[in-house]
């Protein structure tokens, strides 16, 4: 191209100006997502400026070849766009681990690719290796991570840990010490493609060794840990390619991606360390089978028309939703009962676990949804001193939020990890199908208290007979 247009809209200067666009839009759409009723804006925002990116990029690297990158947004917009659009809420940690996993691997084939054209960094500034090798490393270990954290979320890989024992440690460590000693010996100047490959197996196999002994309850952590590992390495391959959107748009995940991960490890009690060094989360199943021999027959079920007669006369109630909730979108059918129990004079509250349900802000996304206020809207801290002069606090799909043994119990995989204290509450009424346990795959000590009634069904129907007995009264 070589008209007066072609030269301006390849001059770098104009594709800083678009760059810088770009970053701001990711900036304000970032800000957008802190709310609920923000979010769907604050992404579309993002994702026009992300759209000016790529457009830049192409822009900038005019030689590339178009028809490849052509076909390969048709085939990727094939498949992403229907996976995106039919994901069901219940879902979406799956979805992020997995294209987060693409992103990883992205970076890493992109390191490998720049490893090949530079003859083996060949005539490569040292710094720009040492980035380059670092986005290898680190994306493959995301790809094969989130691979393995999307097989353990869609039980297609079982969630308990799977570990191999007290020599897992020495795996973790002997693996990432020969991925950086091949990364080591490349940078100082060796060109073999078979070292630079044993390097991308040792860091997939790493990849695959820390989150495998990794349990159910800790995955919402390791999801958003991989999710930064990510954002770092497509950092690393901007500076690699001299390129500020990735650079930028890198930096972008990879802080927030940490700064979530520590919110989330603090609201689990969790250190980050530990999670990773495994052995947590999952394991609890043998101990919940103790328990439900020791309780065993203590349970005690109600109807929608107790329940019903419960709240109504309650001056005080407080709503838990949980993982149930969302599966059963239950979040209209709840607000409906609210509102009959508002218009009889009951004060009504909504106390949010940061990590029920399967994601963060899960809870809070589903409530916005059903037109909910947000000032009853009450996070843990908030929440849970107030539990004492509630009458009726409703569990409604939520478990390991509420379990006690996180609190009473030492050899509880949970012990430790915050929850919101239900059984501070004069009485408790949980919905919930079954007695099965939630995703930590423990009992649940709550359902045993002799305050605790349970209401079995499903969340929608079992809230709607409620209103509808609430309605008749
Ligand atoms: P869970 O402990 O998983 O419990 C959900 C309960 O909902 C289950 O015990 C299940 O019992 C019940 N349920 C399922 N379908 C239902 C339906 N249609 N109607 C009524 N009840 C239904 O959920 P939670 O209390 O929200 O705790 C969240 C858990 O998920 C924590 O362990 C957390 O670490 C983990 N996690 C959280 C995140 C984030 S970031 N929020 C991400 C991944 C994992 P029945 O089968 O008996 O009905």
């Amino acid at each position: 191209m070589s008209t007066p247009l072609a030269t301006f809209i390849q001059d770098p200067n104009f594709l800083d100006v678009l760059y810088i666009i770009a970053f701001a839009l990711f900036i304000q759409g970032l800000r957008g997502l802190s709310g609920p009723t923000t979010a769907v804006q604050g992404n579309r925002i993002a994702a026009v400026g992300m759209a000016i990116a790529v457009l830049a990029t192409l822009l900038n690297r005019g030689e590339g070849n178009w028809g490849l990158i052509a076909l390969g947004i048709v085939l990727g917009g094939a498949v992403g766009v229907p996976a995106a659009r039919q994901v069901k809420m219940t879902a979406m940690p799956q979805m992020v681990a997995l294209f987060n996993g693409v992103g990883g691997g992205a970076v890493f084939l992109i390191a490998w690719s720049e490893f090949r054209r530079s003859g083996g960094y060949t005539h490569t500034a040292t710094y720009i290796t040492i980035f380059s090798l670092f986005a290898a490393i680190i994306g493959s270990v995301s790809f094969w991570g989130s691979n393995i954290a999307f097989g353990k979320l869609q039980e297609i890989i079982p969630g308990r840990p799977i570990t191999l024992g007290s020599a897992q440690q020495f795996v973790n460590l002997l693996l990432f010490a020969l991925a950086v000693a091949a990364g080591v010996d490349i940078a100082a100047g060796d060109h073999s493609e078979a070292i630079f490959i044993g390097m991308l197996v040792c860091a997939a196999l790493l990849g695959n060794a820390v989150v495998l002994p990794i349990g159910g309850a800790d995955m919402p952590v390791v999801i958003s840990l991989l999710n930064a590992f990510t954002g770092l390495s497509a950092a690393a391959t901007g500076i690699a390619l001299d390129n500020p959107a990735l650079i930028v748009a890198g930096m972008i995940v990879g802080a927030s991606g940490s700064i979530l991960t520590n919110l989330m490890a603090v609201a689990m009690n969790r250190s980050i360390p530990a999670i990773v060094a495994g052995g947590f989360g999952g394991g609890g199943a043998v101990a919940g089978a103790e328990g439900a021999g020791e309780h065993a027959g203590t349970v005690r079920s109600t109807s929608a028309a107790d329940a019903a007669i419960q709240l109504a006369y309650a001056n005080r109630v407080v709503v838990v939703p949980g993982y149930g909730m969302a599966v059963a979108q239950a979040q209209h059918a709840v607000r409906e009962l609210t509102k009959e129990l508002e218009a009889r004079g009951v004060e009504v509250s909504y106390a949010i676990h940061p990590v029920a349900g399967r994601m963060p802000g899960h809870m809070n996304v589903l409530l916005a949804e059903a037109d909910v206020p947000y000032d009853q809207l009450k996070e843990m801290e908030e929440a849970n001193p107030e539990f004492q002069r509630t009458d009726v606090s409703l569990v409604i799909g939520a478990n390991d939020v509420t379990n006690p043994a996180a609190k009473n119990t030492p050899s509880s995989p949970i012990y430790g990890m915050p929850i919101l204290e239900v059984s501070d509450s004069r009485s408790v009424i949980v919905i919930k199908r079954s007695m099965n346990p939630g995703f930590a795959g423990i009992e649940n000590e709550l359902y045993f208290d002799p305050k605790t009634a349970m209401l079995f069904g499903d969340a929608k129907s079992a809230v709607s007979e409620i209103t509808t007995e609430l309605a008749a009264l």
